[in-house]
This record gives C-alpha cells, sequence and structure tokens, in this order.
C-alpha cells in the first residue's frame, strides 16, 4: 500500500459523524442540516434538455481535452464574467468538477524529489488541498485566516524559508468556509512571492457566481491581467458549475491559465483517465452558454441570507459574507465542537463546527497551536428560505438558553 495513504485525515463528515454517535435528536423537531455545502436549488431545465438530448455521445470515447464548442463556451464565459481573453485551445481545460481537478493538479505540479516539498493551503480550508499536498508526496503549510482582514488569509505570517520551498500555493476566493474575497493586494503579494520563488498558484473559484455585493467577486485571473500578467504564468483557476448552476452531480468544471502548466495537466489527465462524458459537455456548454440562471439562483441566495443572516447576528457574532454560501458565526462560550452537539441534541439541527475544517497553524508568532476554525460554526444556507429561518430561529432559542 503507498505509505502516504495512511496521512490522510479524516474527512470533517467523518469526525461529526463520530460526534453525534452518542447524541439522540430531540424527536420533537424534524431535523435539518447546515452541515454539508452541497447545492440544494433545482438545476435548469435547460440543462437538464441539454443532458437528455445528448445520449449519442455515450457511444464514443471523449477526448480528455473535451470539445472545442465546450472550450469555446467555457472560453466565452470567461470573456463576458471577468471581460479578459483565454485562448480557448491552450489555455481551456474541461475537468470532472473542481474536486478532482484540485486533486490531480497537486499531483502534476508537485515534485516530491525536492526536499521539503511544500504545499501552503488557507486555514481553515477545503481538505482536498491537503490530501492532494500528502498524496503528491508534499508536506502543506497551514496559513490561518485573519478576522482583522474579514477572514482573508494574512499571507505575511509565512516565513520566506517555508515560501523557499513551497511548489504549489492553494488560494480559496470566495473562501470556504469564511466567504472572504481576497483582495487584489493579496494578488499582487503572492504573484511577487510567486515570481521569486517559482511556485504555482491553484486558485479555487467555485464560489464566484454567488455574492452578496454589487461588485462580482475579482478573480485570479482577472487579478493576473489588471497587475500586467496576461499569460497567467504559473497561474491556474478552478471554475465549477456544481454551485452556479446547482449541478452537484454533474462533476463539470473547467480550469484556465498557464498553457505551459495546462499542457502538462491534459498529459496527466490523459493517463489518469479523467475525460469528461460527451453527455455532460453538451449540458455544460448550455449551463455556461446561460447566466439568466445564475442570475435567479444568486437572487435566492441573497433573500435567503437577506432573512437568515439579522436573525442569527441578535444572538452571535455573525455578519454577511462577500460570497458563497455559508454564514461562518462566532458561538458564544467559544466551544464549536459542544455547540454543534448540544444545538443537534436540543434542536435537531446539524451545523459544522470550525475546527473541524482547519488545523493548527504553525509558524504564527504567539500563536502556535491556534486552530483558526476553533470558536466558530459552518452553516451551509443551501435549503429553501423557510427551512433556513426554520433551523435560525431554533438556534436562536438555543443561544439564548445558553446564556441561562
Ligand atoms: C472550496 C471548494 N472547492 C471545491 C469544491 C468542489 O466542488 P466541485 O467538485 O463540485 O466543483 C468545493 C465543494 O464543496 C469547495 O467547497
Amino acid at each position: 500500500m503507498n505509505p502516504l495513504m495512511s496521512t490522510l485525515q479524516p474527512y470533517p463528515f467523518e469526525r461529526l459523524k463520530e460526534l453525534f454517535s452518542t447524541v439522540t435528536p430531540n424527536p420533537a423537531y424534524a431535523p435539518i442540516s447546515l452541515g454539508i455545502g452541497e447545492p440544494r436549488h433545482a438545476t435548469p431545465q435547460l440543462v437538464l434538455d441539454a443532458l437528455a438530448g445528448a445520449t449519442q455521445a455515450l457511444a464514443a470515447y471523449p477526448a480528455t481535452a473535451g470539445l472545442p464548442q465546450l472550450r469555446q463556451a467555457c472560453a466565452g464565459w470567461v470573456k463576458r464574467r471577468y471581460a479578459l481573453d483565454v485562448d480557448a485551445t491552450t489555455q481551456v481545460l474541461p475537468v470532472n468538477g473542481s474536486r478532482e481537478a484540485l486533486f490531480s493538479f497537486a499531483q502534476t505540479v508537485v515534485d516530491p524529489t525536492r526536499a521539503g516539498a511544500t504545499v501552503v493551503c488557507p486555514n481553515p480550508f477545503y481538505q482536498i488541498y491537503e490530501g492532494a499536498a500528502l498524496l503528491a508526496g508534499a508536506k502543506p503549510y497551514y496559513v490561518p485566516s485573519d478576522l482583522a482582514l474579514n477572514f482573508n488569509v494574512n499571507w505575511d505570517t509565512v516565513p520566506a524559508e517555508v515560501w523557499a520551498k513551497t511548489q504549489l500555493l492553494f488560494v480559496c476566493s470566495p473562501g470556504n468556509p469564511t466567504g472572504a474575497v481576497m483582495p487584489l493586494s493579496d494578488w499582487q503579494k503572492l504573484f511577487e512571492l510567486s515570481d521569486k520563488y517559482g511556485f504555482v498558484i491553484a486558485s479555487d473559484e467555485c464560489y464566484s457566481e454567488i455574492y452578496f455585493r454589487d461588485e462580482p467577486p475579482l478573480g485570479g485571473l482577472e487579478a493576473a491581467v489588471k497587475l500586467g500578467r496576461s499569460d497567467f504564468k504559473n497561474l491556474v483557476a478552478f471554475t465549477s458549475l456544481s454551485k452556479r448552476s446547482n449541478v452537484p452531480g454533474m462533476r463539470s468544471g473547467f480550469v484556465a491559465g498557464d498553457a505551459a502548466i495546462l499542457k502538462q495537466f491534459l498529459l496527466y489527465r490523459t493517463y489518469h483517465g479523467s475525460a469528461m462524458s460527451g453527455m455532460v459537455q453538451a449540458a455544460s456548454v448550455a449551463a455556461w452558454n446561460d447566466e439568466a440562471h445564475v442570475v435567479a439562483n444568486r437572487a435566492m441566495y441573497r433573500e435567503k441570507f437577506a432573512a437568515v443572516t439579522p436573525l442569527l447576528a441578535e444572538v452571535m457574532d455573525v455578519r454577511l459574507p462577500d460570497a458563497g454560501f455559508y454564514l461562518w458565526a462566532a458561538v458564544p462560550g467559544g466551544d464549536d465542537v459542544a455547540f454543534a452537539r448540544d444545538l443537534l441534541a436540543q434542536y435537531n439541527v446539524t451545523v459544522l463546527p470550525g475546527s473541524y475544517l482547519a488545523r493548527d497553524s504553525q509558524g504564527v508568532a504567539g500563536a502556535k497551536g491556534f486552530n483558526p476554525g476553533a470558536g466558530r460554526i459552518r452553516m451551509a444556507l443551501v435549503a429553501e428560505t423557510a427551512e433556513c429561518l426554520e433551523a435560525a430561529q431554533r438556534i436562536v432559542q438555543f443561544t439564548k438558553s445558553l446564556a441561562h
């Protein structure tokens, strides 16, 4: 067996299952889960129709590079969304959702034979980054999100000797779980570091279309062009239909950026066997080419967050995020694990303890062993508004009961 397998950590939901194994939820309440970040709004009809109309594609092996019309549709979306040009032939590649792509990308770019191979991750973070780094033979280095920076990652805490060993950096903007959108000044900092130390930046942008401010979130490729890097040197952005178009089960997204890196990534993927089904490609073309359903989807999230956030803000430190579909709230008393456990027991509502999404941060002056997710919970507002409101009301009651 590959010895690196034993370095993988239990997934946050496994830890939650373990935590809840001794809890009997109050049967007086119907269960409501805000635990899992899986979109639950309806899949648009135009996507279903395109999928159903493409069954003939099953009779042939699809190409790993994808159909030219899919790559064009992705490039067209990048043009409309970010007002920038990517070459559909060399700078775009379809992927089966961003999760597998984030994982396989690390396997492509990391050289484990170089001493101290390091992958830098935000903290808290999407756990695939860690597993991808470990199985690529690298060590993850976790950089804490900082409340004082609107929950953005404090890249200044990373020592030069860590940057010197860094081969890959994961950026998650809009962030899961924080919802923070990384500002241009941080992009400038990271590009300068990438130039100096030669590492690759993987920019996970799967929440980019669900946002609450007037201005849409800044994308990595957009930041690069604004800073005069139109060749996207050492930068690859990961975009997904799962949240944008409510098709988490379709497994569709694309990567775009540095052509030289994508050439290697395509080669890796060819051996890995990760071509996208022709049916999914057809449905993806329809999804990328339509924006009306995305506007409607965003409006639903906005309405939901506008209703739920003020309710919860009465009893806990929580605010509307920049983007994404999570509330990232501080729990009274500061014990996120006990809060999640007791909330389930008393009110049958599931939330995710923030400490399960983070690791003890290294190298933060005076704060060794500090878990930047501790004391917070993540609530995914993916159900219908009425159900989320019901959950919020129960959380308010529960939190008020703690004060007595
Ligand atoms: C931060 C982040 N990145 C990537 C993904 C993977 O999404 P998908 O594989 O559906 O594109 C998720 C899914 O929850 C996520 O939260």
